[in-house]
């Protein structure tokens, strides 16, 4: 079999796509044949050695993958071989055959494609995770969506609307608005405007009946995160989820204090580790709203799995609006 392989942390132009022995399942694992693996930020993160995990060199990176069971090792009741999974793992989908943990599969819906699947899991369960779990998200509340055009962003702007809430999508590119606005989105909020403090409260504000936003899922940090902490309503949620735009923000606690806002950090690699029983939970949720046509993920592009670094500098130059997927 082939995989991508970095063997220093660097650009993803350094990455090799080389012959490997196929990879046979020891006891309690799963080894499964990829067709299909989603690109996230976080791997662009990974390869250049800035993510909070470093895999020991060299290692395949690469955290989501859909294909067929292979083979199992002893003592692995489920899944069985020739059934169609989705998998996640900490690094190393990026490969024709990948070896996993049962826990880390879930069984696809026959209705749902390997591409479709590849793209539905780290993003929409951040998403969900983010809503459901960190924000407390109630029917009928709006949210805001920082970063609301790329991979989580669109998502989460899906599932507020399956959840019956009203979406407002932060968007740092307008001409991408679109994609939002294509993903139920009921407002477009543009971050790119001069005197964003003011302005995007502003423009929250018009929206909303001048109350605010209940809740804002940030992906971005930096100048767009401090203003959305002024567009929060009373008794607001913000959940901090990325750093996309750069600097890291700063809290002043007396203005949680004033306005009753509660702050949440949301690390989705530690729901996978820690919660696998609340992992499946969400992922069937997310695939029979797939199924009910209520969500939809936004692939943008396909390349075979050896384009990898192609893909890596889509998300480094931001070009991508959606998801990537590697095809194996
Ligand atoms: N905490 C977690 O568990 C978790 C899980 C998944 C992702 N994340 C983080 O969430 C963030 C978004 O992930 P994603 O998968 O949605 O990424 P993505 O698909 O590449 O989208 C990035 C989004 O950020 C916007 N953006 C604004 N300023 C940017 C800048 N200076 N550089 C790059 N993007 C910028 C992009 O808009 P433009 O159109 O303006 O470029 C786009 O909407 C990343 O920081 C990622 O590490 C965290």
């Amino acid at each position: 079999m082939h995989a991508v392989v970095m063997r220093a942390f660097g650009p993803a132009e350094n990455a090799e796509f080389v012959a490997l022995p196929d990879p046979v399942p020891g006891p309690g694992e799963v080894v499964v044949r990829t067709r299909a693996a989603g690109v996230n930020y976080p791997d662009l993160l990974v390869v250049e050695g800035r993510y909070q995990h470093k895999p020991p060199l060299p290692f395949t990176p690469g955290k989501e993958l859909a294909g067929e069971v292979l083979a199992v090792g002893e003592g692995v009741t489920a899944p069985a071989p020739g059934d169609r999974v989705m998998v996640q793992v900490e690094y190393g989908a990026f490969a024709e055959q990948v070896v996993a943990r049962p826990e880390q599969c879930f069984l696809l819906p026959d209705a749902v494609p390997f591409d479709d699947a590849a793209a539905m899991g780290l993003v929409y369960q951040t998403a969900w995770f983010a809503l459901r779990d960190r924000a407390g998200f109630r029917p009928g509340e709006t949210v805001l969506v920082n970063g609301a055009t790329g991979g989580v962003g669109l998502a989460t702007i899906q599932l507020v609307k399956a959840f019956g809430g009203i979406a407002l999508a932060g968007v740092t590119t307008p001409s991408k608005a679109q994609a939002a606005l294509d993903a139920g989105a009921d407002h477009v909020i543009d971050l790119s405007v001069d005197n964003l403090r003011d302005g995007l409260r502003a423009q929250v504000q018009a929206v909303t009946d001048g109350n605010g936003a209940e809740i804002c899922i940030d992906m971005l940090g930096g100048d767009p995160f401090d203003a959305a902490m002024r567009a929060l309503a009373w008794c607001g949620r913000m959940v901090v989820v990325g750093f996309a735009a750069g600097r890291i923000p700063e809290i002043k606690a007396n203005y949680l204090l004033v306005k009753n806002i509660a702050v949440a950090g949301l690390q989705w690699s530690d729901y996978r580790d820690r919660t696998p029983a609340l992992m499946a939970e969400a992922q069937a949720e997310i695939f029979r709203l797939y199924q009910e046509g209520r969500l939809k993920p936004a692939v943008m592009a396909r390349l075979p799995l050896a384009r990898m670094a192609e893909a890596l500098a889509l998300i480094r130059d931001r070009k991508v609006v959606g998801k990537i997927v590697l095809e194996a």
